[in-house]
């Protein structure tokens, strides 16, 4: 009897860890993904690259001003390619530092392996997805990046 009830918490327990581990990250789907980065692992408490903190300069198309935060799995990412489950959120701004769009790009498991398994999103600042999926114009672009892993704004030697 208690060896019975040792076994069911055991299990118990496994599939509570299991399903903590896979519920973690959201699929391809951008409200999920929305939800996830503003309220399961809100994305402002999240790093900056080392050598990219806080707002910064950008060029056309992504606005004058931006901030660049990266998940853990990105920045425990030595190398490229960046780890599966890595989310880099890009904050654009107006001149005048009115927050305009939000990108992102999130590596998700034989998402487009082409295209680095990046997950491209465009959201609105009310957090409805403009740009979703494999957009050529976001991967036009950031291909000329591909060597290091569609990324502009670190360097990964
Ligand atoms: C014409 C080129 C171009 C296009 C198109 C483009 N980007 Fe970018 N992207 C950049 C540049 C340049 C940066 C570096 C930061 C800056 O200058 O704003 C950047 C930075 C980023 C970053 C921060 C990570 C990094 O690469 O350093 C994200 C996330 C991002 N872009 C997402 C997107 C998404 C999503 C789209 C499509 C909706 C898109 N980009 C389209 C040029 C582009």
């Amino acid at each position: 009897m208690k060896k019975s009830f040792l076994g069911f918490f055991l299990l118990f327990v496994f599939l509570l860890s299991g399903t903590l581990v896979f519920a973690e990250m959201p699929g391809p789907d951008a409200p999920a993904l929305w939800d996830y980065i503003t309220k399961e692992s809100p994305y402002k408490k999240w790093s900056f690259w080392p050598d990219h903190h806080g707002m910064q300069p950008g060029r056309a198309p992504h606005g004058p001003l931006h901030k660049v935060y990266i998940n853990d799995k990105t920045l425990s990412s030595s190398k490229t390619p960046i780890q599966y489950g890595g989310i880099i959120v890009k904050e654009n701004y107006s001149k005048s530092k009115e927050l305009k769009a939000i990108t992102l790009m999130y590596k998700i498991k034989d998402y487009n392996p082409d295209g680095g398994d990046w997950f491209w999103v465009k959201y609105g600042t009310d957090g409805k997805a403009d740009v979703v999926g494999k957009p050529k114009g976001c991967i036009g672009c950031h291909g000329s990046h591909a060597n290091n892993d569609f990324i502009f704004v670190h360097e990964f030697k």
